[in-house]
């Protein structure tokens, strides 16, 4: 049986590298992907990967577009909560726009995500829902109260739900990304860059597929002890 994998945020960065693992896996696989159109249709192009579009911080959109990836490809066994958006800056001169948003996306999109399909999960018994933290969310980071906040609610979230999961077969895990070489944090400044990755024991950025090894591993068919779980992938540059 193939199992129907949904990653958000899974045409560009550690969602891409995520859904091409799943896939490798024999797992059938559904990208989300927010905006950016032309990325979502060269990836599509060269995994044959079905992407389907929408914002995962809109409650209505998610609902709708769950209810369409069960009717058009199958019911959601595992779900990957990636998508992620940063708005840095410190807080005497941040919006709340810029609070907001990253709430809305990044911790409201695991609540609309799960409320879609966790309830089939149940009355399955089985799932596998694994959300991206950050090694942010763990330790805090200078001009990201709202990135660190939403990823900090994340890691409850996890534990919480998987409590909620445990008796019916649906584990819940989170991942803590340390700084991956993708084009998130190739946005932060390179002078700012360089002193962070000089406190990487490893001495380098992750890379993506770093981070899919972890979710291949907490999304596998005999991983149902491993549940309410973070794991660090972060070079080493947080032991928590
Ligand atoms: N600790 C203490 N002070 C710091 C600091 C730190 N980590 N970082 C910056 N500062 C200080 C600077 O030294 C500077 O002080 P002075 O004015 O006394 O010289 C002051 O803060 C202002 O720094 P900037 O010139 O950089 O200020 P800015 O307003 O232009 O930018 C910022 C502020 C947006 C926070 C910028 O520093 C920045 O982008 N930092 C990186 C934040 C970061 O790591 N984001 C991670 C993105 S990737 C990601 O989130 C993925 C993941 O999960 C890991």
């Amino acid at each position: 049986m193939t199992r129907v994998a949904v990653v958000t945020g899974g045409t560009r960065g550690i969602g891409a590298a995520i859904c091409r693992m799943l896939h490798a896996q024999g797992r059938t696989v559904v990208a989300n992907y927010a905006g950016n159109e032309e990325k979502a249709r060269a990836f599509s192009e060269d995994t044959g990967i079905a992407c389907y579009r929408w914002d995962v911080g809109d409650y209505d959109a998610t609902i709708e577009n769950c209810a369409r990836i069960t009717e058009e490809v199958g019911p959601i066994d595992i779900v990957v909560n990636n998508a992620g958006i940063t708005r840095d800056g410190v807080l005497h001169r941040m919006s709340f726009d810029d609070w907001n948003e990253v709430m809305r996306i990044n911790l409201g999109g695991c609540f609309n995500m799960a409320k879609a399909t966790f309830p089939g999960m149940r009355e399955r018994n089985w799932g596998r829902i694994v959300n991206i933290g950050s090694i942010n969310g763990q330790a805090g980071q200078y001009g990201q109260v709202n990135y660190a906040a939403a990823k900090s609610g994340i890691h409850g979230f996890t534990k919480a739900l998987a409590q909620e999961g445990a008796k019916f077969g649906v584990t819940v895990n989170a991942i803590a990304p340390g700084y991956i070489d993708t084009d998130m944090v190739a946005a932060v400044p390179p002078p700012v860059l360089e002193k962070i990755v000089a406190k990487i024991p490893v001495g380098r950025l992750g890379q993506a597929e770093e981070i899919a090894r972890g979710v291949a591993f907490l999304t596998a068919e005999d991983g149902g002890f491993v549940t309410g779980s973070t794991m660090s992938i972060n070079g080493g540059q947080h032991m928590y």
